[in-house]
């Protein structure tokens, strides 16, 4: 058997200790598999004496990942800090200077510095691999650079936020508001104490620009994808939606278009029957349609120990077996810059509900917003409650332009029974 892979690795959170029970627990098969023993040498964190549940001994200690990174006797890298700059994006060049492979499970660094990135791994001629970034222990990255690679990718969607998707399903099981199932979830450790990132989208958006590059062969585009979050989704949007045959999923979604490449992070409405609706709880799920093998779908744990460090060794034993490939699918050189289509272009049918007060003429009025703007109304509701006491109007309209209908919104808001902003979520036709 030729000579162990030397690993570092940096960072040793739940991620990083899951990769070293991975390597300890599974030494011999993954040594067979990639056709040489996988030692970690080196590590490095911010404290070093707590327990992780994994033996540390043996292991090179550093108090800094960089100098680990530049010094450590190693031919791989792995990054577990997180963070889009500091240390992370330190451990990354500095590695890729030194001629080491890198692995990371950094979807931020990579969605902001990703194209640079790659650019230096390619220029050193080491690997910089990724797969636990997108989708933790799916197995996307493989799947859209290897497995559909005799495809042209028109399409590629998901839940790509288990937090997200774990908050909407016990929303929409257990009747709970969004701040208390939030809360509860931080008590549980499921959500984050700054639950930002996640639930204001920016985590799925930065896996979105990664699927996207590697479906569409362009430059990562992060700041080209529109996002919002599921703070202003209601326990009532979400009883609606299931009345009209609808779940609500926060879902990426990146597209190439006659107006240039979409990438959209929001949430919307899919047909209760499609089978993305049925992905729940803390679950991610990916879909890449191709042109010859039509929609392929990727279901599995997004987070977590297990799951995220199956992806990381899954890198190491590529690297292992000497398996090389470019970072995005395609030569840095022949990444294309995309033109970015804007949200207003978007086209699709919206589900709208405002609160009203209930008096005559109210429904006219908001009807002749939607006559102004040419969208047309596919259905209406209202349930009256009382005379004193605001009531949702709920409708769906037909296909039209985003533009069109925020433009309509706008008037309907400055309408004096209009009592507080519409709620508008998309409804997603996912065909
Ligand atoms: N916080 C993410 C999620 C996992 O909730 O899916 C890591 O990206």
């Amino acid at each position: 058997m030729a000579d162990a892979l030397r690993v570092a690795i940096a960072g040793l959170g739940t991620v990083g200790a899951g990769t070293v029970e991975v390597l300890q627990q599974h030494a011999d098969l993954i040594a067979r598999r990639g056709g040489r023993a996988i030692q970690v040498v080196a590590v490095s964190a911010r404290t070093r004496a707590k327990d992780r549940g994994v033996s540390l001994d043996g292991f090179e200690w550093y108090d800094d990942p960089v100098a680990m990174a530049r010094e450590a006797s190693v031919d791989v890298v792995v990054e577990l800090i997180g963070g889009e700059d500091g240390p992370a994006k330190a451990v990354c060049e500095a590695a890729i200077a030194g001629g080491k492979h890198v692995v990371t499970a950094n979807k931020a660094l990579l969605a902001v510095h990703g194209n640079e990135l790659a650019e230096a791994a390619e220029g050193a001629g080491v690997s910089l691999n990724y797969e636990a970034a997108i989708a933790g222990g799916i197995p996307i990255v493989k799947a859209l650079r290897e497995g559909l690679a005799g495809n042209e990718i028109t399409h590629v969607y998901g839940i790509l936020n288990g937090t997200c998707n774990y908050i909407l399903t016990e929303m929409r099981e257990k009747r709970l508001s969004f701040e208390t199932v939030l809360e509860d979830a931080q008590k549980l450790g499921y959500a984050e104490a700054e639950p930002s990132v996640d639930v204001d989208g920016f985590d799925a958006a930065h896996k979105l620009a990664l699927l996207a590059s590697l479906a569409f062969g362009t430059q990562v585009s992060f700041d080209d994808v529109y996002t919002e979050g599921i703070r202003h989704v209601s326990l009532q949007d979400i009883d609606y939606a299931e009345e009209f045959g609808y779940r609500i999923k926060l879902l990426g979604s990146a597209r190439m278009t006659e107006h240039g490449l979409e990438q959209r992070v929001y949430p919307c409405m899919v047909a209760k029957n499609a089978p993305i609706a049925h992905v729940e709880s803390a679950y991610n799920a990916v879909v890449a349609r191709g042109d010859f093998v039509d929609d392929t779908m990727y279901q599995g744990r997004g987070a977590g120990a297990g799951p995220t460090a199956s992806a990381v060794v899954a890198d190491i034993i590529d690297i292992a077996r000497g398996f090389a490939t470019t970072t995005f699918g395609v030569p840095v050189g022949e990444l294309r810059g995309a033109e970015a289509s804007p949200i207003e272009r978007h086209r699709g049918a919206y589900y709208v509900r405002l609160m009203v007060d209930d008096q005559p003429g109210v429904i006219a009025d908001i009807s002749a917003a939607f006559r102004d703007e040419s969208v047309s109304i596919g259905s209406m509701l209202q349930r009256a409650r009382s005379q004193t006491e605001a009531v949702p109007i709920v409708l769906n309209t037909h296909v039209c332009e985003e533009a069109a209908m925020r433009r309509t919104l706008n008037r309907i808001e400055a309408l004096d029974s209009v009592v507080e902003a519409p709620t508008m979520i998309r409804i997603e036709s996912l065909v």
